[in-house]
């Protein structure tokens, strides 16, 4: 059936609202597509864009492809490594004392889990905490993958190694530690795999994107593969090379030296990820919110649903008014914190206590305002989920 405001509106009757929910036969497809257009990469799954263990399984479950989790902190991977996750990869660098220290008891265990570094002081604290210890810290290397034009900074500001020497000085100091290893090279080109390059009504900037973006990975590429291939060369094989995004896959899963790509929001696919010409996901994951109030003809005001999401300020980072089609919402008054008209001109009869459907812009975060996700198969209510927050946790 096809999922439109009746399907879900039937689907959900009687449930309260705000609720949040996947629709597992989008979700399921959502997988599908993406392991068709990887190739024979293996995928680590970015699990800061589920922030629900049981999906993350249900995605694992699907193909031996997906193969390790790319954590957002140290603690969420300490989390995840003690229900039975393995292969996690700490996507940004871990500097406090504690949280190391968490990561250590994982490894003592016999855990996999690679600490992120580009800088010397990241190799400094973590071998110095790990001195006396019976362990030997898997590390990887986070490589600059931003393009630097006349007047722009294409790309994100995080790692300082952007250049074979700056990375040559990083993996030397790597042997000088007894109590760590470098295992894996993780390079994120976020100027492709986050940026959207078909907004609607942006057709020249668009254009403009898309120009910069082939330009950009032909560098970042190559400047990915000469270090990968001076790094291998100088201390052997490491366990991965990683890089990409849901954004990028089709062009990351070019680079030979690459053995993994990463993909996280393409599994909920919320709106940002709705603005690319190379591929349209499914919108997997949506909220619902209540009717309580018709100030006026064509506008009906719900309880909540104000859940804008982070990054740079715009319009983009508004929730979506997904169903009914033509709803929208009003210009003063935005997504708000208690209240969020909506305004509708369509042939549906809106009642009190029908709900309007939205879309968060970014995968995860939707979770953070969530205890569980409902899942929705074929039509039928299953039960709810606990997301990260429903499980008591929260990361960031
Ligand atoms: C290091 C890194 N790799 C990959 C990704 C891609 O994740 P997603 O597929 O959810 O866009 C991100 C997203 O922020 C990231 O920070």
């Amino acid at each position: 059936m096809r999922a439109n405001y009746d399907y879900y509106k039937a689907a959900f009757e009687g449930v309260e609202m705000p609720f949040a929910f996947v629709d597992l036969d989008l979700f399921d497809k959502n997988i599908k597509d993406i392991v068709q257009r990887v190739g024979d990469k293996s995928i680590r799954i970015a699990t800061k864009s589920l922030r629900c263990t049981t999906l993350i399984h249900r995605i694992l479950d699907v193909s031996p492809q997906f193969k390790g989790l790319m954590c957002f902190t140290a603690a969420e991977a300490v989390w995840l490594a003690k229900q039975g996750f393995d292969d996690l990869l700490v996507a940004y660098p871990t500097v406090h004392p504690k949280s190391i220290q968490a990561v250590f008891q994982q490894l003592q265990l016999g855990k996999k889990i690679y600490l992120m570094a580009d800088k010397l002081e990241h190799l400094e604290r973590i071998s110095q905490l790990a001195e006396g210890l019976q362990i030997t810290v898997p590390i990887c290397m986070d490589i600059d993958m931003s393009s630097r034009y006349p007047g722009l900074h294409f790309g994100v500001h995080r790692s300082t190694i952007n250049c074979l020497s700056k990375a040559k000085l990083f993996v030397e100091a790597t042997q000088q530690y007894r109590t760590i290893k470098l295992c894996g090279i993780m390079g994120y080109e976020a100027q492709i795999a986050g940026l959207g390059n078909n907004v609607k009504g942006q057709g020249i900037k668009n254009t403009l994107i898309r120009f910069l973006q082939k330009k950009s990975m032909r560098e970042v590429a190559a400047r990915r593969q000469e270090i990968v291939a001076w790094t291998q060369n100088r201390i052997g094989p490491l366990d991965f090379v990683n890089g990409g995004g849901t954004g990028s896959v089709d062009q990351t899963v070019l680079e030979s030296s690459l053995t993994e790509v990463t993909v996280g929001s393409g599994f909920y696919s919320p709106t940002l990820f709705d603005n690319y010409q190379q591929f349209c996901y499914a919108p997997a994951a949506a909220y619902a919110i209540e009717i309580v109030r018709q100030p006026t003809d064509h506008i009906y005001t719900c309880m909540g649903g104000g859940y804008v999401a982070s990054g740079a300020l715009g319009r983009d980072k508004l929730p979506l008014v997904h169903l009914p089609y033509g709803a929208k919402l009003t210009e003063n008054e935005m997504a708000g914190e208690v209240q969020t008209p909506i305004q509708y001109k369509g042939s549906i009869d809106l009642q009190l206590g029908d709900p309007i459907f939205l879309r968060h812009a970014k995968a995860g975060e939707l979770c953070e305002r969530f205890n569980e996700l409902l899942l929705l198969h074929k039509g039928k209510l299953l039960s709810g989920v606990p997301t990260y927050r429903g499980e008591g946790q929260c990361f960031l």
